[in-house]
């Protein structure tokens, strides 16, 4: 070995290291949407591993991220597929590949990629919305598809999902417009539809989004319009592409998109010089914070056409754009003390008490340390000096260390063993990152916290009954459990300060009031751990009386769409326990609905015991349609093809991996013809 390959090998292992660790990252964030990198990490990695290519060109491999965009692909391979889920989408191949942009986060390149363009050209700024990229063709004015970015090459076709954008036109009647025509976006959720969303999922105790992007990605890939549309995304679009498309420059492209009724940015600015372009992210790195919208830096275009194509491409952006990214906001202050908060269902969380500082205008003196693992993994400690951030989070986050103080420091850090609210003995059920106070019925906050939830807009709605009246009835001995509600007495309420006769009065109508609430909001109102208002609503078309579902056995739960073993767990243990049934006595008593209407009887028991996978477009009926005619014959509808898979209702453009695992597997697949003929 010569000294030079010497001196150059560790440079080629961090090269190598850089690729696998960026592939995993890409994974991780375009397709579990959970982010390990920060943007500003994942980007300087990137940067680097450009440099190292660079040096080393014998290296080069065109599999390398940095010749690929991330991709979105849900991917139904086996290993896979049990991380993904089964996620039916039809893939298309992009008639344009959809590229990425080069970025940096530093203003003088970005003067420097100005400065380098051939003098007089005219630059498009734009805000770069933080989002996920989509692609819409219009066939005739039609919506015809919708397509996720993918790998860049082929997307998933998200059409019935994009369709409940309201300000995504479906239909263009004109007569002025191309055959076809592609134009290109971001779809985004709005930060006030986002934190409604995470808002339930807390109340809900599913995990919550870390940032619009990833609540965005999320909704866009869900099987369920409805549930779609009531998150309620908006898309902002950014780039028009096809043949024969009207105007010379990308600014008077967009402009005939918006008059064509697309929604188009009215942010939008034609810039002449590097003066004017910086003038525009300064003006936007302040305003960008009144946008109803997550926004993480400016994009730079080349206006003129001509010009685009005459700077052409790489592999992987164009070179006729760049993007500015805003840094994310980052201080680092001391770390005080770690205090552990007990929610509703129990779960201490701990919570970093910090010297306060200035971030994004506001000052933050607490962040979450999530659990026991997090604190862990960054090794931090009171006395530690910590990064706190503010990116697309609404939430402040620790994201490490910068030096070990020494005033506070201790030694080790152990995760507290009792309940500090009850002191209760922590439990940490297996495969749980959570640490839980297992005291349910005694301690204070999950009490309140039970009676919270009861009372909330979306189980029992009732009004007046907000958490600080909680709290007081609490403290002064009236409430002790949800059952405690509808014992409670005008004089006893009204006697309380604060309170007069007539909010008293208004919350014994609101009490009365949910008495009519129906049987599976009932069902969802009781808190029982996992049971959210969607399954709740599944279990009580099922069980259409709280005496059938009591007696109901993990076996026959875990039959019910939604319900895993460890819900149904959860169900049967709620029923064991002796206090649960004399609160459910109680709340019958009062005269609550305990019955709710039967799930209708199946018409035909043609297709029991079948499980069929539905994929593809079609021409009678739509997919909704054929799972109800499958469920009203007895059938199930599957999402994924296994070897469990009776047969195949396959559509036009089924997809090619579905297809070929359903050749593999040997399973039959029947036109939709076939199968209407069948019934
Ligand atoms: S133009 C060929 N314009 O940023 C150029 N992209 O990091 C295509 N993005 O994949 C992109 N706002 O999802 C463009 N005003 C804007 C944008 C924008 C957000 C996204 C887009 C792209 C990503 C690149």
């Amino acid at each position: 070995m010569d000294l030079f390959s010497e001196i150059e090998e560790p440079e080629r292992e961090e090269l190598r290291a850089l690729r696998k660790e960026l592939e995993e990252a890409n994974y991780k964030y375009y397709v579990l949407n959970m982010p390990t990198l920060s943007d500003r990490e994942f980007d300087e990695k990137m940067h680097r591993l450009q440099a190292l290519e660079a040096q080393f060109p014998d290296m080069f491999d065109p599999k390398s991220p940095t010749q690929h965009v991330g991709s979105d692909l849900v991917v139904t391979g086996q290993s896979l597929s049990l991380v993904v889920g089964n996620k039916g989408f039809e893939q298309v191949k992009h008639k344009y590949p959809m590229l990425s942009l080069a970025n940096s986060y530093s203003r003088e390149e970005i003067e420097e990629w100005v400065r380098k363009l051939p003098s007089g050209v005219e630059i498009v700024c734009e805000l770069k919305y933080d989002g996920l990229s989509i692609s819409l063709w219009y066939e005739h004015g039609v919506l015809v598809k919708a397509l996720t970015r993918g790998d860049g090459q082929q997307g998933d076709n998200v059409i019935d999902n994009i369709k409940t954008i309201p300000s995504i036109p479906w239909k263009i009647e004109r007569t002025d417009i191309p055959e076809f025509f592609e134009l290109r976006g971001e779809v985004l959720l709005p930060w006030a539809n986002f934190e409604r969303l995470n808002k339930e999922r807390e109340e809900q105790e599913e995990p919550l989004f870390a940032n619009p992007r990833n609540a965005a990605s999320g909704t866009l890939k869900l099987q369920d319009p409805r549930e779609v549309a009531r998150r309620g995304l908006d898309a902002y679009l950014y780039y028009m592409l096809g043949e024969n498309l009207p105007g010379n420059t990308h600014f008077e492209r967009l402009d005939t998109a918006r008059q064509w009724g697309f929604h188009i940015s009215d942010a939008i600015k034609v810039c002449h010089s590097v003066d004017e372009v910086m003038a525009y992210i300064a003006y936007w790195d302040t305003e960008r914070k009144n946008l109803p919208v997550a926004t993480d830096g400016i994009v730079l275009k080349v206006n003129n056409l001509a010009q685009q194509e005459e700077l052409g491409y790489t592999a992987k952006t164009p070179r006729w754009a760049i993007a500015y990214k805003f840094p994310a906001e980052k201080q680092l202050t001391l770390l005080k003390e770690i205090t552990y908060q007990v929610g509703r269902t129990g779960v201490v969380t701990p919570v970093a008490n910090l010297e306060p500082v200035q971030l994004s205008g506001t000052m933050v003196q607490r962040a979450t340390l999530h659990n026991e693992d997090f604190i862990k993994s960054l090794d931090i400690r009171p006395g530690d000096k910590v990064w706190v951030e503010k990116g697309g989070e609404i939430i402040p986050k620790i994201t490490g260390k910068e030096v070990t103080g020494d005033g506070l420091q201790v030694t080790d850090y152990h995760f507290i063993t009792h309940c500090p609210e009850c002191g209760a003995e922590l439990v940490r059920v297996e495969g749980e990152a959570a640490w839980r106070c297992p005291n349910e019925a005694g301690c204070p906050p999950q009490i309140k916290g039970k009676i919270e939830h009861f009372v909330s807009r979306k189980a029992m709605d009732i009004e007046g009954l907000g958490e600080e009246t909680i709290d007081l009835f609490y403290q002064k001995g009236l409430l002790h459990n949800i059952a405690d509600i509808y014992d409670l007495k005008l004089d006893d309420i009204a006697a309380q300060e604060r309170l007069g006769e007539k909010s008293a009065q208004n919350i014994l109508d609101g009490i009365e009031a949910s008495k009519q609430v129906p049987w599976s909001r009932v069902l969802f109102a009781l808190g029982i751990r996992m049971v959210g208002e969607t399954t709740a609503k599944k279990i009580a078309r099922k069980y259409n009386t709280i005496d059938a579902l009591q007696w109901a056995t993990v076996e026959q739960l875990c039959a019910i769409e939604d319900v895993g073993p460890q819900i149904a767990e959860n169900i049967v243990k709620y029923f064991e326990d002796i206090r649960n049934l004399e609160i459910l006595n109680r709340l019958r008593k009062a005269g609550l609905q305990m019955e709710g209407e039967a799930a209708p009887e199946p018409t035909s028991d043609k297709l029991a015991g079948l499980s069929i996978v539905i994929s593809g477009t079609f021409a009678h009926h739509s997919r909704d349609e054929y799972k109800a005619m499958i469920e009203a014959n007895g059938g199930k509808n599957v999402g994924s093809v296994s070897k469990k898979t009776s047969f195949i209702l396959a559509g036009e453009n089924m997809g090619p991996e579905k297809r070929k695992k359903a050749e593999d597997l040997g399973i039959k697949m029947l036109t939709e013809d076939e199968f209407l003929e069948m019934l």
